[in-house]
């Protein structure tokens, strides 16, 4: 084939706009008839769920519970981010540099749209990790200054703080949470007595890695307003789990890792800043190409960059509206009444996540009275193939179960009859 012929060859078949619009919707859709499914199914259609989890090629014999440390891929996200990786490898240079600039942009627009915001506020970064540092690093904060910080942060949400202030030298204030409020008051009532004419930032996670409670971010964010205090939210809890229009939770900055519940590949993540609050954000890379671009765009400027990744997190989204929004959502309350259901009224165990929907969604933090959380998750593992995440700290000696779209009825039957033989 001659150089002219392989070019046509390489940008006339399988293009990145065509596997982000046709083929992958198409090929699910196909797998739908197939088994003569009809997809405007109910939530609580078990067959639909196990077609769902038909869709990821898990490990077999593995009961995956983990989903808040790191999520799969279904299927078609897997090929999808194969596909572009293949394009790029057969023309590298063409693509990196301008071949996906419309591709890019096609994908914003889905995050976008996914949680109900404009383009313009959405950058496409790594992780939550970097959406934290970067408001940290962003925000010049000295001596006299506070931020508020609650004990149920992640790391990645307190060490960016931590790292800025001992450069600084503004102060943490580290408020403590009740593991099991009775409403979403009790946590705003911790914010509110934290805060004091020296507080100039919350920065707060949408929910908790520790036993999946959902925190007030609206509530919080209009208190905080009120008095002029920025409000920064981690996501990687939330993003994918349940519905988020980011407008209505009121704050400033929202940075979420798209490969946890949101099934994205790997090191891919979203930061949203709201357009008001754009001006006080400082990139914490700068290159060429956004160095005097006043968009979203100068966040995200790292030269040479994962874009099959990237352009299989659009194929994500795309997977993510293929079950909508609604029905995944109910799905995964649905799934937490019947795994609650089955053990509340057992003396035997404690929950350690409040179980108002209001507060909790798709992680559920569970106790064996009387045994310590790491043999128990050990003897899950070894015994039953289950992995889920043991956690020990604040108060906490429970293991954190993960629920999904991918977890059916048999899994939780299959986890309860475990955790009572364990
Ligand atoms: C609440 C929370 N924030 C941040 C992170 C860090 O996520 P990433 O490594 O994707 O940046 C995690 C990871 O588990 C998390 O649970």
């Amino acid at each position: 084939m001659d150089r002219r012929s392989l070019l046509k060859y390489s940008f006339s078949g399988l293009t990145a706009a065509g596997l982000l619009s046709s083929g992958v919707r198409e090929s699910f859709l196909n797998k739908v008839k197939e088994t003569g499914f009809n997809l405007a199914s109910e939530a609580n259609d078990e067959a639909y769920w196990e077609l769902v989890k038909s869709q990821f090629s898990m490990e077999k014999g593995l009961y995956y519970f983990n989903n808040a440390s790191l999520g799969p891929c279904p299927n078609l996200v897997v090929d999808a981010t194969n596909n572009f990786r293949a394009l790029l490898d057969g023309f590298p240079s063409r693509y990196m540099w301008g071949g996906w600039q419309k591709e890019k942009e096609e994908v914003r627009q889905k995050v976008a749209s996914m949680f109900s915001v404009d383009k313009e506020e959405i950058a496409l970064i790594h992780n939550t990790t970097e959406g934290m540092n970067l408001v940290a690093h962003s925000i010049e904060l000295g001596p006299g200054d506070e931020v508020i910080l609650a004990d149920h942060e992640h790391p990645s949400g307190t060490v960016p703080w931590q790292h800025w202030s001992e450069i600084r030298g503004f102060k943490i204030v580290r408020p403590k949470l009740p593991i099991l409020p009775d409403s979403k008051e009790d946590i705003i009532e911790v914010y509110r007595k934290a805060i004091t004419p020296k507080t100039k930032v919350i920065s707060m996670v949408h929910g908790t890695n520790t036993n999946g409670m959902i925190l007030p971010v609206k509530e919080v964010s209009q208190m905080a307003h009120q008095q002029g205090i920025l409000v920064a939210v981690d996501a990687a809890q939330t993003a994918g789990t349940f519905k988020i229009d980011l407008h209505d939770l009121e704050c400033n900055f929202y940075a979420a890792s798209a490969h946890k519940f949101m099934f994205s590949p790997k090191g891919m993540g979203i930061f949203y800043a709201r357009k008001d609050s754009q001006k006080h954000l400082k990139p914490l890379i700068v290159s060429r190409a956004h160095f005097r671009d006043e968009s979203i765009r100068r966040l995200e400027n790292y030269n040479t960059r994962n874009y099959p990744e990237l352009l299989g997190m659009g194929t994500a989204v795309d997977y993510y509206n293929l079950i909508g929004a609604e029905k995944r959502e109910a799905r995964m309350r649905d799934m937490k009444k019947y795994f609650r259901s089955a053990l509340e009224a057992n003396p035997r165990y404690k929950f350690k996540t409040p179980a108002h929907d209001e507060l909790s969604c798709a992680i559920q933090n569970v106790e064996i009275v009387g045994r310590k959380v790491s043999e128990v998750k050990k003897k899950l593992f070894d015994e039953y193939m289950i992995d889920c995440r043991p956690i020990g700290s604040h108060g906490i000696n429970g293991v954190r179960i993960s629920l999904s779209v991918f977890t059916t009825k048999k899994d939780i039957d299959y986890l309860i009859e475990a955790l009572h033989n364990v």
